[in-house]
């Protein structure tokens, strides 16, 4: 099995042997299909002779409700033989204590992007990303990083940060995988009851239902988002919520007076604490 490393030292050495170009796929672990597809991606950009990396670990201090970070799934023993079976050359699996120091004080911090979606229901959690993967950028200096677009809004940030601190290397965005239902894979879906896993492909439903409009010429955000809304609660069961629902530029991530260019409809939604995001782009 790939021999995980969990030294920041010990890793740093590994990539210098290691033959470029390097791509990472930063990940929090309980991999599924969509990290899979990542890691493909990554070695079709490195080809058969460069390194593909992967991290795991599970960021405290993006978390903003602590029940998240205790429940969310750890599976190293399998996340470590997929990754073999990926061909990955590469593990960074480290603990909390190798990462930050007990005084640590410096965050990342986006000012205009991190103004809606997430970014306004989660509070720190973008400065707790955008933290660890610069880390994680200065540590495994890859050359490439690859992100799945599910969490667009963390994707923008990213290359928002590597160019607005000329981190060089060049962030990737891969598109969403999903089930045959249309539900967009989460390593959060493992926490959904068998009923909750049967009912969320309504996410995926109410975004593709707006989405419709836009063939008929629709330019009123309202349209777009009582059309979702609508739909996401549609005969929705007792434990179903939305966080937000919101159309934005997909350049500014600001709210759109008018579809007049690319948006993205976006929502978070929760089956009891279990919170779920998706979106769509919209063309008009
Ligand atoms: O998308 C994730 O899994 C995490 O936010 C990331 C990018 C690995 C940072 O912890």
């Amino acid at each position: 099995m790939i021999t995980p490393t969990a030294d920041v030292n010990s890793v740093r050495a590994l990539l210098k042997e290691m033959p470029n170009p390097v791509a990472l796929v930063p990940t929090m672990g309980a991999l599924h299909e969509g990290h899979l597809e990542l890691l493909r991606a990554a070695r079709k950009k490195v080809g058969a002779h460069g390194t593909v990396a992967i991290s795991i670990f599970v960021n405290p201090i993006q978390f903003d409700r602590p029940s998240d970070l205790t429940n969310y799934p750890k599976t190293l023993t399998e996340d470590l033989a997929l990754c073999e079976a990926e061909g990955v050359d590469v593990a960074f699996t480290p603990q909390k204590e190798a990462l930050y120091q007990p005084d640590h004080s410096v965050l990342v911090r986006e000012s205009l992007l991190t103004r809606h979606l997430c970014g306004a229901t989660r509070p720190g959690h973008f400065d707790g990303v955008l933290t660890i993967v610069l880390k994680l950028f200065n540590i495994l200096q890859p050359d490439f990083a690859i992100f799945g677009k599910k969490d667009f809004q963390q994707l923008a940030l990213i290359h928002r940060m590597a160019r607005d601190l000329d981190v060089p290397v060049e962030v990737i965005g891969h598109p969403t995988v999903r089930d045959a239902d249309g539900l967009a894979l989460s390593s959060r879906n493992a926490r959904l009851s068998s009923e909750q896993r049967a009912d969320a492909p309504r996410i995926r439903r109410a975004l593709l239902a707006a989405r419709n409009l836009s063939t008929s010429g629709e330019q009123r955000p309202a349209a777009y988002l009582d059309s979702a809304r609508t739909h996401l609660l549609a005969e929705a069961p007792s434990d179903f919520s939305i966080d937000y629902l919101q159309l934005v530029d997909a350049e500014t991530l600001q709210p759109v007076a008018t579809v007049t260019k690319p948006t993205v409809l976006a929502t978070a939604c929760f089956y009891n604490d279990t919170r779920l995001i998706d979106n769509i782009e919209i063309c008009p």
